[in-house]
């Protein structure tokens, strides 16, 4: 299966990205569709996986300091999942925040996905906020090599 990484490229693209994230990550959740963007969207790098010309797989990284980069918004296809994918993006998003010079990624994960992270060598720091009143998060670390 081939899997091709990379930016959005065109504004069809940008549409199917947001509506991927946010069926996966916000629709069981809530109705308003404003929810899924915040304010770093702008100057965040996104990452699109593509299988077979379809939008298999989001993710997305952005800079809360020179040292600190997060990732979010991960996000896979369900018929997609456990095929490789979000470690695919995971990867690539890791190796944008090594050329930048990131010492460390931080990320919110929903309890359900904090073994994919676990088995990405993230470590748990601690319980996050409560998105929704239902979803439970815990702040994940993972410390990058020089
Ligand atoms: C979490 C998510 C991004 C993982 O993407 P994926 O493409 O399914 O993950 P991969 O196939 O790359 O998984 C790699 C490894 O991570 C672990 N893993 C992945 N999903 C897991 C799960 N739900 N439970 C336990 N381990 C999991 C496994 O070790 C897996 O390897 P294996 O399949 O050989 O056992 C995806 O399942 C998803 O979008 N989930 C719903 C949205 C979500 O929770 N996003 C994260 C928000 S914090």
């Amino acid at each position: 299966m081939e899997i091709e990484l990379r930016e959005p490229a065109s504004p069809p693209e940008w549409d199917l990205y947001y509506d991927l994230r946010w069926r996966v990550l916000r629709e069981r959740w809530t109705q308003v569709r404003e929810t899924g963007r915040d304010e770093h969207e702008s100057n965040a790098f996104h990452l699109t996986a593509w299988i077979e010309g379809k939008l298999a797989g989001t993710g997305r990284l952005h800079f809360n300091s020179r040292d600190e980069a997060q990732v979010r918004f991960m996000a896979v296809e369900e018929i997609y999942a456990r095929q490789g994918i979000g470690s695919r993006i995971l990867d690539a998003l890791e190796a944008h925040a090594r050329e930048h010079h990131a010492r460390r990624i931080v990320l919110n994960a929903r309890e359900s996905a904090v073994d994919f992270y676990r088995a990405h060598g993230y470590r748990l720091v601690d319980q996050s906020a409560t998105l929704f009143d239902s979803i439970v998060h815990w702040r994940m670390q993972k410390d990058l090599q020089r």
